[in-house]
């Protein structure tokens, strides 16, 4: 079994997948830090050479490399449950988690990191706004959902592990 973190960029899929795959003894997977090792380029270079399209093929042949993986937590991209077929191919042997924040608490978080190509535009919360309506029904896919807004980093990964325990998704091995 694997926990699969979905969610807008800025609702810390990243650093809480490493707090909550120490607390369950999983390996720790973030599919944007494997494309830019594999390409040996950021995603920004991957965006401005090869267009948005070419990056989202890579992150698909990720999705199939982790539907036959085990005790992983995977951070995907913001974009990662476009695909539906990527959703699918994870669905049975994950749990799929999304993390939400709000549109001005994602802005906040993002502003200082120039590696977010979708948001190196004039107006970012515009855009976070309108991708928000148009990605909510590829979000609504997750088995469990929690707004980190008001959360740091520790209480999020916990609400997570205590939720994983009371749907029976953690067989013994990290229960405490
Ligand atoms: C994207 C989110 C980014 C990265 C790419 C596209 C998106 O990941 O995959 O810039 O479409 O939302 P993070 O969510 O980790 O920032």
């Amino acid at each position: 079994m694997n926990i699969v973190l979905i969610g807008f960029m800025g609702t810390g899929k990243t650093s809480v997948g490493r707090l909550l795959a120490n607390r369950l003894g999983y390996d720790f997977i973030d599919t944007d830090a494997v494309i830019e090792r594999l390409e040996g380029r950021s995603i920004s270079e991957i965006f401005a050479t090869d267009g948005e399209r070419y990056f989202r093929n890579l992150e698909a042949e990720q999705a199939l490399i982790l539907a036959n993986a085990d005790r992983r937590v995977v951070a995907t991209g913001g974009g990662f449950p476009l695909n539906p077929k990527n959703i699918e191919l994870l669905h049975g042997n994950s749990v799929i988690v999304l993390l939400q924040a709000s549109p001005q608490t994602i802005l906040e978080r993002v502003q200082p990191d120039q590696n977010r190509p979708l948001l190196q535009v004039d107006d970012p919360l515009s855009k976070i706004e309108s991708l928000l309506v148009v990605r909510a029904a590829f979000y609504a896919v997750a088995d469990i959902t929690v707004d980190t807004s008001d959360k740091d980093l520790q209480e999020v990964a916990e609400f997570i592990h205590t939720e994983l325990i009371r749907r029976g998704n953690l067989h013994g091995e990290s229960e405490s």
